[in-house]
């Protein structure tokens, strides 16, 4: 009888194990480290968050981001200048909490209300440029953020392929309900590949993928503790 009782909790903890380890896969949005973390209005990793970063090997300002992400966007830009003559150049990557609560004052300023500003720049605190995993791109003629991004020969070309080396083009016209943000040409963020090219192939924001990512994990998950 004790031997039964035994076998019937070592079942149940063994199940429980699998069942937690498998809610860890299916947050991918928690894990700091990964390339998924979700950081905007409503997550966000706290004011202490500072990632391991270094400077991208590319003509521009502000390079510096996480190893994975300066890796990818090096080959990007190669890659641009190699395929279309022109260059892209970096116009801000990481900024730590401080610089983003200076930037988000002076937009306050500029368009008179937080309101305003909420719509365009990220608080402190809730900027994917904090992770290191975010960079925003000019080109040769216009080294700022412009709308004319895409229209440019460089930056047609990153906005076509930079899901090739894992670079989503992240605020885009009419997810501005879901990603709290209007459109910005000129800002992307590293996933990773696999996941970059399943956004890209499937138009969403990457809230919405993390939404279906984490119920066809917790699905395989509930299938496999049933079968
Ligand atoms: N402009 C983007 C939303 C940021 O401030 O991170
Ligand atoms: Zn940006």
């Amino acid at each position: 009888m004790a031997g039964l009782v035994e076998q019937l909790l070592s079942l149940a903890l063994a199940g429980t194990m699998m069942i937690s380890t498998g809610l860890d896969t299916a947050a991918p949005h928690n894990d700091i480290e990964g390339v998924l973390f979700l950081q905007n209005r409503q997550w966000r990793a706290g004011s202490a968050y500072i990632p391991e970063l270094r400077r991208a090997n590319m003509t521009g300002k502000v390079r510096e981001m996480r190893d994975d992400a300066a890796t990818a966007l090096e080959e990007m830009a190669a890659d641009c200048k190699a395929e279309t003559g022109e260059i892209i150049v970096s116009v801000s990557g990481y900024r730590s909490y401080q610089t983003q609560a200076t930037i988000y004052q002076r937009k306050v300023q500029k368009v008179g209300s937080k309101a305003r500003a909420d719509k365009y720049v990220a608080r402190p605190g809730a900027s994917e440029h904090q992770l290191g995993l975010a960079m925003d791109l000019g080109w040769d003629d216009y080294q700022g953020c412009s709308d004319k991004f895409p229209r440019s020969k460089a930056g047609k070309w990153v906005t076509e392929n930079c899901w090739r080396y894992g670079f989503i083009l992240r605020y885009q016209a009419g997810w501005e309900d879901v990603t709290g943000y209007q459109k910005e040409e000129w800002h992307f963020r590293y996933v990773g590949k696999e996941h970059a090219k399943a956004i890209y192939e499937n138009e969403m924001p990457l809230e919405t993928y993390l939404i279906l990512l984490r119920q066809e994990v917790l699905m395989d998950i509930v299938l496999g503790v049933i079968e």
